[in-house]
């Protein structure tokens, strides 16, 4: 007889009903590869008769999500929730205490609370699988830890914020201002109704610290990213950026330093126009790796939406009919090495800068003498604009300085008289 892997999914919106759908339409492509038979036995959502399009009359539904977390018949929990804490931390805390696995989408949930419910699990012998927390449909997590994982990895990083990327694209594309586009992309439900989280980086975050986790081996460390949102990307930078050839992009980067420390930061990037990367637009997500033999491996794909997020719920669950379960983070968590905490500077770069400065002699000599004092290279220096006596932007890129030097140098030029608003600076990547 085949063998049949008991599930229950807590949370039917967009993703949980896509995954009722895929099981029910794959189902004989999934025992075809597996052997195995992948049964719902309880649904749990807070609405029962909201119309999801799809027929729940089948299923057994359970108007306690933590009942059905402990119910004898459940093998694994499928938690479809969200956010780091409340009912989604409760059911798989629970599942976890009654023997079962987790697969969960959940990566506010795991980047703050990921080390002790990995320990949970691995103490009772069960795996929490996460495949869908990271850039949706992209197999970003099987392929750095399963395929790659013969390799040292040097370096992760990547678009992983479909709404940034869409907000950002759809600037480049119309010129118009990052408030305009925002509202459009809610009002086209691109967006939350509070899009924080996405906007301010943190969803991005969230995900760089799953990624540099399993990477480098270390404690999950969601405090140790260094986050920036695309708030400040003005409709400016993005046209200077594209006549200096470059695009702006949200992106993840975790790496090894050169003193052994790891560096884990999401903020906007201006990407050289021939990257692979800057091609990458609209709501989609690229995952790039870099290992030490594979050379470097890129993925793109949706990172949402209900058919990428169930396919990768559904390759955890067939992992699990399978019986592969690798450890959660890429080794057992008890060898992981200690969290590496928020780097006090970062791999050095080039530099995009923006300031608005009062268009009269003298000012440029002042903001050169500051860049000087910090051993700071301007590579080029651009203004467009002529408005005597009032602001005018002044554009300047930079060769490699690192974090710290270009903080300081800001901190001084911010303070010049003629300098009118705080300035803007965004790495500029080699890839
Ligand atoms: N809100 C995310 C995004 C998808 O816009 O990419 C889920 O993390």
């Amino acid at each position: 007889m085949s063998k049949i892997l008991n599930i229950a999914v807590a949370g039917l919106g967009t993703v949980g009903a896509g995954l009722l759908k895929l099981l029910a339409a794959e189902t004989t492509v999934i025992q075809a590869r597996t052997g195995a038979t992948i049964r719902v036995v309880g649904i749990n959502a807070r609405d029962r008769h909201r119309d999801r399009g799809v027929d729940l009359s089948a299923y057994r539904w359970f108007d306690d999500p933590l009942a059905m977390a402990r119910d004898e018949s459940v093998d694994v929990v499928v938690e479809l929730i969200g956010g780091a804490d409340g009912i989604a931390y409760q059911i798989v805390e629970t599942a976890l205490q009654h023997g079962k696995h987790v697969v969960t989408a959940n990566k506010a949930l795991l980047a703050r609370h990921g080390n002790q419910l990995a320990a949970l699990a691995e103490s009772k012998g069960l795996t929490i699988a996460y495949e869908a927390a990271v850039a949706g449909g992209i197999p970003a997590i099987k392929t750095l830890r399963e395929g790659l994982a013969a390799n040292e990895i040097t370096e992760v990083y990547g678009i992983l914020n479909g709404t940034c990327n869409y907000i950002l694209t759809e600037m480049r594309q119309t010129g118009r201002a990052f408030d305009d586009v925002l509202a459009d992309a809610q009002a086209l439900g691109y967006a939350e109704t509070d899009p924080s989280t996405d906007i301010d980086g943190i969803d991005a975050a969230h995900k760089l610290a799953l990624l540099a986790s399993v990477a480098f081996c270390h404690r999950l460390d969601f405090d140790g990213v260094r986050i920036k949102g695309i708030r400040d990307v003005a409709a400016l930078d993005i046209a200077y950026a594209e006549e200096l050839g470059y695009r702006i992009k949200l992106l993840g980067i975790a790496r090894r330093l050169p003193d052994g420390g790891i560096e884990q930061r999401v903020e906007p990037c201006l990407v050289p126009r021939p990257a692979a990367l800057a091609a990458v637009d609209g709501v989609f997500n690229a995952v790039v790796l870099k290992g030490s033999f594979v050379d470097s491996v890129m993925m793109v794909g949706r990172g949402a939406g209900a058919g990428p997020t169930a396919s990768a719920v559904a390759a955890d669950l067939i992992d699990l009919a399978r019986d592969i379960r690798p450890p959660i983070f890429g080794v057992p968590v008890d060898r992981l090495s200690a969290a590496p905490g928020a780097a006090t500077d970062s791999m050095p770069g080039a530099w995009y800068l923006r300031l608005m400065v009062l268009d009269k002699p003298g000012v440029l000599a002042e903001v050169a003498a500051t860049l000087r004092d910090h051993q700071i290279s301007m590579e080029t220096v651009m203004q467009r604009a002529r408005n005597p006596g009032e602001a005018v932007p002044l554009i300047i890129t930079t060769h490699h300085a690192s974090a710290a030097a270009m903080t300081a140098a800001l901190a001084k030029i911010t303070k010049i008289a003629s300098v009118v608003e705080r300035p803007s600076s965004m790495p500029i990547t080699s890839f």
